[in-house]
């Protein structure tokens, strides 16, 4: 048993906000956001009329359309994102409310994992599948960005990269032994967890990383620990990135975890047909394409149209490249992805 893409799609929102729009909010420009990460533009959801899990139910309905099953027949929903609509409870449920997914045997599954969030979840469904306790999974990726950023000149060097956006796949068993997922690679390192975070509002009450910078009361005063007043006047509660740590250990673990994902099917990296890389910054990107020597056709890159939108940017990459007709029947797709955790991972599709 293996479990295959029987379906997929994405939605992005309308609102293109190209980098000149963002230098009316802070001191950045085209040509630097260009030259650092290759992003041209990225798309912002409309407010008061989108959230991330109704842009995850867009991208789910043309996924459920694609693979030819009614909203009724998923049996298990996986919700990967950063930016989800409440604390909780998650996004699964809401998208589970907006596709009236309403039998009684469906269930709802939320990951975090960030950048790698879509990684994770496909690895998830892969073990559901094969175990044979799911037939139809809907495992969705969906970022609402825009909603968290800090769009002052302190916040420019995150603001730039992030964009909004969903993808979706719906995942069924095959007996088929030249199609589906062959392999699945995971990993995680907590040694850097706040080099790439946004930390408030939460519980560490100043546990990891000291109080006083965040205002906290005197502990004994029961509650207000979760958002304090200094947080909110000192801009303490948008994501914050140490952009030269990232982009150097993102360069070593993408083509590692790739290399170990063709071990461990016996493949070679002239098999793969087609790299589909989680969309963090081009310049990224094209240095792993140059450590597994890909020519240009085989790597997937839209970050220049939606910035780099975490866990959907693998499947809107993905669907993207389905949809222009990139990928064919048999083909060997790598997927691999690095972020905020540090957490990363690989699989390998025959399509
Ligand atoms: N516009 C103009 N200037 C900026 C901007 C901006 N948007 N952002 C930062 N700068 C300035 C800095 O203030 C600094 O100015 P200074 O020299 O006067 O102090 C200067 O540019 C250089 O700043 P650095 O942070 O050293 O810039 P760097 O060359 O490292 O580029 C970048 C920053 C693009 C974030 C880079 O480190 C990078 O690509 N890192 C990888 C991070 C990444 O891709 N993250 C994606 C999200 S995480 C993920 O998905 C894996």
């Amino acid at each position: 048993m293996r479990t295959k893409i029987a379906g997929i799609g994405h939605y992005v929102p309308e609102k293109v906000v190209t980098n000149e729009d963002l230098t009316q909010y802070m001191d950045t420009s085209n040509e630097w956001i260009i030259e650092r990460t290759g992003i041209e533009e990225r798309r912002y959801a409309a407010k008061h009329k989108e959230t991330t899990s109704t842009l995850g139910a867009k991208a789910a309905r043309i996924a459920i359309k694609n693979a030819g099953i009614e909203p009724e027949d998923v049996d298990f929903i996986i919700f990967a994102t950063l930016s989800p609509d409440y604390y909780f409870p998650g996004c699964g449920v809401l998208l589970q409310r907006e596709l009236g997914i309403t039998h009684r045997e469906a269930a709802a599954l939320d990951i975090r994992n960030q950048c790698s969030g879509f990684i994770y979840g496909l690895s998830i469904a892969d073990q559901f599948i094969k175990s044979g306790m799911y037939k139809n999974i809907l495992l969705v990726g969906a970022e609402m960005h825009s909603m968290g950023l800090d769009f002052s000149t302190e916040g420019r060097n995150v603001t730039v990269i992030f964009g909004d956006g969903a993808g979706a796949v719906i995942l069924q068993p095959t007996e088929d032994d030249n199609q589906g997922i062959l392999t699945t690679c995971l990993h995680s390192d907590g040694t850097h967890a706040e080099e790439l975070a946004m930390i408030n509002p939460g519980s560490h009450s100043g546990y990891h990383l000291g109080t006083e910078k965040y205002g906290y009361p005197d502990p004994s005063t029961p509650g207000g620990t979760f958002v304090t007043q200094k947080m909110i006047d000192d801009n303490l509660m948008a994501p914050n990135m140490s952009g030269q740590l990232v982009f150097k250990t993102a360069v070593v673990k993408f083509p590692a975890v790739i290399k170990e994902a063709l071990e461990n099917t016996g493949l070679e990296t002239t098999d793969i047909d087609l790299l589909v890389p989680h969309q963090a910054n081009l310049r990224i990107s094209q240095f792993v394409q140059r450590a597994l020597k890909l020519p240009d056709e085989k790597v997937v890159n839209n970050i220049q149209k939606y910035g780099n939108t975490t866990a959907a940017s693998i499947p809107i990459a993905l669907s993207e490249a389905w949809h222009d007709g990139r990928i064919q029947t048999g083909d060997l797709v790598c997927l691999a992805a690095f972020g905020s955790g540090f957490t990363w991972g690989s699989a390998l599709v025959r399509w």
